[in-house]
């Protein structure tokens, strides 16, 4: 198998374009890895100035967020074209933040990843129950419906090559990870998901990864499991100390 992990931050609100530059500055050395991909999902206003801070780095730099439209009267929208004009290769989509507060449902996110492929984005698409729904024994089929219904119309070649993370909603910014035999159980569900939809070949190639209270301590054991391949990590990721997730090992 030759999927190569991937170290996501999904910076969220937070830095300004100057503090954003500071912080890749001094998260350089620390995140330089050969094994690892590194990836820094930041806000969009911040991208020119954090492209440029990374500049002869590993670090590639990734946008939190995109319209389905190509372009037009949609105030406040970012453009497939305008992030790709940057430098911009992946793009998050679908955070549960984004569902809860900026009302993005599986149709628009299916929108989003229909967009991405026809513009040559990546998108890394985000899935995760509520303790609610965890409690209630329903994870998989809300997982099974975020996914299917995301993934509506994408070919097996896209399918490959997007990303998925998993991250359980309860587990995001609380400090309360998700076991990592929790974190695997979902992770192997969806590769077989994907493996209903497209067949082995995509379901070995998609890259999944976990997110929700990633940290340095806790990232080789996830890291670790078979069908979790690198992490989206929120809070961690703000600092230098996110190099120590990057070189778990
Ligand atoms: P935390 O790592 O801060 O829990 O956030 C996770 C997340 O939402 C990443 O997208």
């Amino acid at each position: 198998m030759s999927r190569k992990i991937l170290a996501a931050g999904n910076w969220k609100m937070n830095k300004t374009p100057s503090e954003a530059a500071a912080a890749i500055e001094a998260m350089k050395a620390t995140c330089a890895s050969d094994e690892v991909e590194v990836l820094l999902c930041v806000p969009a206003i911040d991208i020119p100035a954090a492209m440029e801070a990374a500049k002869g780095s590993n670090i590639q730099i990734g946008a939190e967020n995109v319209y389905f439209k190509d372009s037009g009267a949609y105030t406040g929208e970012i453009s497939a074209d305008m992030l790709l004009d940057v430098g911009v290769k992946y793009v998050i989509l679908g955070h549960s933040e984004r569902r809860e507060y900026f009302a993005e449902t599986n149709e628009t996110v299916n929108a989003k990843m229909i967009q991405c492929f026809a513009k040559g984005l990546v998108p890394i698409m985000c899935c995760g129950e509520s303790l609610e729904q965890r409690e209630q024994g329903v994870t998989m089929d809300f997982i099974r419906q975020q996914v299917k219904v995301g993934f509506l119309g994408l070919t097996a070649d896209q399918a490959k090559a997007a990303v998925i993370a998993y991250e359980p909603i309860w587990a995001i910014g609380t400090g309360k990870t998700a076991t990592s035999e929790q974190a695997e159980e979902v992770c192997k569900g969806i590769r077989d998901l994907i493996c209903e939809l497209y067949g082995k070949e995509v379901a070995e190639e998609i890259r999944i990864l976990y997110g929700g209270s990633v940290n340095a301590s806790n990232a080789a054991e996830l890291f670790g499991k078979e069908d979790i391949d690198g992490g989206l990590v929120g809070g961690a990721s703000l600092k230098p100390d996110f190099g120590k997730i990057v070189n778990y090992k």
